[in-house]
């Protein structure tokens, strides 16, 4: 392929016949979904019902004989006109279908049966600690920040280490200005020592921390470095699942064979002589392991989303976005030129509607005409939620309005469903039912890159026209190799299996004392990301500082990555540890959490 530096202009390349009809056809359906919208009600209804119970009732085996005995009577008291009749049998036909699959799967794989039900949700935080949390955020910090801010300006005054601007750029309009810029100013520049913690081993079960401390204890812009480590921290906050990113062992073998066999990089894109038999193993491998057509490999798993979202679709197309998608995901879309909705949080209800009201509309960009094509992204694992995608009502509603599905399974794939197949494998949907499956090879395999699996069509496609593969150079071949045996190890043998199942019962078994323990846990059971929710900034400081003097090296996220309100502790589980490291962490977990005041739930779960 030839390279002019400037952006390809991109062929139509109809990847699939035409998905979207015209607004008439669109407005007939809209007729006709209106029509049974009662029926579904009425269904909903059922659903919902029965949801309720379940929070209360043991999960297993009662849930789904519930399901058939609540929403069955509802459905056959369903006979209105001859047209909403149809519908509402195709739809009762669908449900019961769905509840005899759904019951022969848990039957053969119990271990999956443990879902994330929206009408139940991730539990709420008591009133009056929100309304403490809000307070301090937006009353005292508005203040407290604005006479800060007041000193700042009109009295010159600084903080060791931060930054003043310079005597001949004072005429400058002020480079950052936003409500982002004064959080920084009065809180994180408060709390940053709980961030960025430099580490000095292998992120296993175990590792080691740079002895760091702030020269100043209230502000921590500048720190000290002793010279020392803090040696054998336990370690909840790397995303190694399933323990592969080691020194020893069959990867770091092979990745120590391909560094003398080729070289440490390629120093070239796959277009020009980037391209080795590395790459076109883990390609094909990666495209086995997913059960379709093809694979191409990437150095980033950052740019594999920003890169390749631009490359389908386009300021004539409509991208329908989780409102809690990955920063990589949002590059991408914003790259595209596309227009861009989200949906709630893993609530399909609303995707349904934002789709339906789309397609309706039309694009506003092009006065109303029907978009090109409609692109819906979501994630298998929310890495900040530890949430699992709704993935069989997500492919429903995409086949139902014919739209595209990519989806990210950066945090699932390798650690969700029993063979590490990922989201597909957990909710039992063919990885064909996705169009655009993109994963990373940063956490479950231990290595660095990304990829993206699908048709033939689509990958052909993709090789030629996204600046990733075209302008980057490929991936490193030690990193390829990691990854190849870790793939291999996860997709074709016992011990991988014995990882995946020691992950799926560490998340289980840490999720649960925690949510015992009455911290406000977020996420569903299956989930190895387990949110901690700590609220007040001055909590999760000392919750994060008080786990690392206990012995435990714990990750913290707080705004602007997470809701001002909703700071937290996100533990991340590895097959590494065992049941009993776990229970011992629990304890500590516990001890502070009640000594900082954010186990919030306790004594009322
Ligand atoms: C959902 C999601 N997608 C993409 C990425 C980017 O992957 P990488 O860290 O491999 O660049 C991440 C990183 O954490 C992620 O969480």
């Amino acid at each position: 392929m030839i390279k002019t530096g400037k952006t390809h202009k991109r062929p139509v390349v109809i990847v699939r016949p035409r998905q979207v009809n015209t607004i008439i056809e669109e407005e007939q359906e809209f007729i006709d979904q209106e029509l049974t919208k009662s029926s579904e009600k009425i269904i909903e209804s059922g659903k919902s019902v029965l949801n309720k119970q379940k929070s209360a009732l043991d999960f297993n085996n009662k849930v789904i004989n519930l399901r058939s005995t609540t929403v069955k009577p509802t459905l056959s008291a369903e006979n209105g006109s001859n047209k909403t009749d149809r519908k509402s049998k195709q739809i009762s036909e669908q449900l019961t279908q769905n509840l005899e699959n759904a019951e022969k799967l848990r039957l053969e794989k119990p271990h999956l049966f443990t879902k994330y039900d929206p009408s139940v949700g991730s539990p709420q935080i008591p009133f009056w600690n929100s309304f403490l949390t809000y307070f301090g955020v937006l009353i005292v910090l508005q203040i407290y920040g604005g006479i800060q801010d007041i000193l700042r300006t009109r009295f010159g005054q600084k903080r060791e280490g931060e930054h003043q601007q310079q005597a001949d750029t004072k005429t400058f309009t002020p480079l950052y200005t936003s409500y982002e810029g004064f959080v920084i100013r009065n809180i994180y520049s408060r709390v940053k020592a709980c961030f960025d913690k430099p580490i000095c081993s292998v992120p296993g079960a175990r590792l080691d921390l740079v002895t760091r401390k702030s020269k100043n204890e209230t502000y921590q812009i500048k720190y000290e470095y002793p010279g020392t480590v803090d040696k054998g921290k336990f370690n909840l906050g790397s995303y190694n699942y399933l323990g592969f990113a080691s020194n020893t062992g069959s990867c770091a073998d092979k990745a120590v064979t391909a560094v003398v066999d080729s070289a440490p990089v390629i120093c070239s894109t796959e277009q020009e002589l980037g391209r080795n038999t590395c790459h076109n193993d883990l390609e094909k491998l990666t495209a086995e392991f997913l059960n379709v057509d093809e694979a191409m490999i990437f150095g980033m798993g950052f740019a594999t989303n920003s890169m390749n979202i631009p490359a389908l679709v386009n300021h004539k197309s409509l991208i329908i976005s989780d409102q809690r998608n990955h920063a990589s995901i949002i590059t991408g879309c914003r790259l595209s030129g596309a227009t861009i909705q989200t949906f709630r949080h893993n609530d399909m209800d609303h995707l349904e509607e934002v789709i339906r009201k789309a397609i309706l509309k039309g694009n506003p960009k092009r006065y109303g005409r029907p978009w090109d094509k409609i692109l819906i992204i979501v994630e298998g694992v929310y890495s900040m939620e530890g949430t699992i995608c709704d993935l069989r009502r997500c492919v429903e509603i995409k086949n139902k309005y014919k739209a595209f599905l990519f989806l990210d399974e950066a945090h699932s794939i390798g650690a969700l469903g029993e063979t590490g197949r990922g989201c597909c494998e957990y909710w039992n949907v063919d990885h064909s039912e996705v169009d655009i499956l993109m994963g990373t090879f940063t956490k479950s395999f231990g290595a660095a890159g990304g990829y993206i699996a699908g048709s033939h069509a689509i990958i052909q496609y993709l090789r030629n026209f996204n600046h990733g593969s075209v302008y980057a150079a490929s991936m490193s071949p030690p990193v390829a190799a990691q990854a190849m045996q870790a793939l291999q190890v996860i997709g074709w043998t016992e011990e991988g299996r014995q990882k995946i199942k020691q992950l799926a019962e560490n998340s289980k078994f840490f999720r649960r004392a925690l949510t015992e323990a009455g911290f406000v846990v977020y996420g569903d059971t299956c989930s190895p990301v387990v949110p901690v929710l700590t609220c007040e900034i001055g909590k999760l400081r000392r919750f994060q500082t008080q786990l690392v003097e206990s012995g435990l090296a714990a990750v913290v996220v707080g705004f602007p990555a997470t809701h001002m309100c909703e700071n937290r502790a996100r533990f991340c589980l590895t097959s590494a540890h065992s049941i009993e490291d776990l229970e011992k962490a629990v304890k500590i977990i516990r001890l502070v959490g009640d000594e900082v005041g954010v186990t919030y739930l306790a004594g009322k779960v």
